[in-house]
């Protein structure tokens, strides 16, 4: 938009301004929003999947808990899966160079955090399991956190 415009005789100032001014909805680009869609599916696995471990904690209280509990895993592990497949296909610019050895750990812990979430719903829906559930989740937990944590690193790797 800038090149077809004709800048000549307009001030820094005009232009800084112009710069300034709060993008619209119409001048965004929404074919970006589904140009990383990993970025977007992890949110289901990490808000779901902790929401299931909370709940599985309070069940332990208050038992009727444990269906909400085994829900939010389910879901979880759905969008864990789907979340492992985006990330996989989408790893390509950080397998080589200084982001390398990050995406490694990430992807490790993140494959073992989907495949724990699938294994955490399974036994979820198990009365037999569920006197011991509470030890299951507690590693997802950690897993999860820590996929998160260097997903982030990795994300925010162009500004670091
Ligand atoms: C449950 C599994 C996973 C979780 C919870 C997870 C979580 C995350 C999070 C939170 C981010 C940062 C997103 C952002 O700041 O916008 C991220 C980025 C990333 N993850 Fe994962 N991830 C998972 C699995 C995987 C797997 C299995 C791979 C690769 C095989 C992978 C590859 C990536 C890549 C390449 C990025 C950077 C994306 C970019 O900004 O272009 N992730 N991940």
């Amino acid at each position: 938009m800038a090149d077809e415009m004709d800048m000549s005789g307009v001030g820094n100032d005009a232009i800084l301004q112009a710069l300034q001014q709060p993008l619209t909805l119409q001048e965004l680009d929404y074919a970006q929003v589904w140009a990383h869609p990993h970025n977007q599916w992890v949110h289901f696995p990490i808000a779901l999947g902790l929401t299931g471990v909370v709940l599985v904690l309070l069940a332990r209280r208050w038992p009727s808990l444990y269906t909400s509990a085994a829900v939010c895993l389910t879901m979880g592990a759905l969008g864990g899966v789907t979340a492992s497949i985006t990330g996989w296909l989408q790893r390509e610019s950080f397998t080589t160079g200084p982001w390398s050895y990050v995406l490694q750990v990430h992807q490790t812990f993140g494959f073992l955090a989907s495949a724990y979430l699938v294994l955490c719903a399974f036994v979820s829906w198990r009365p037999a399991f569920r006197p011991w559930l509470w030890l299951y989740v507690l590693p997802l937990a950690v897993g999860l956190f820590v996929a998160a944590l260097y997903g982030g690193f990795l994300s925010s790797s162009s500004s670091l």
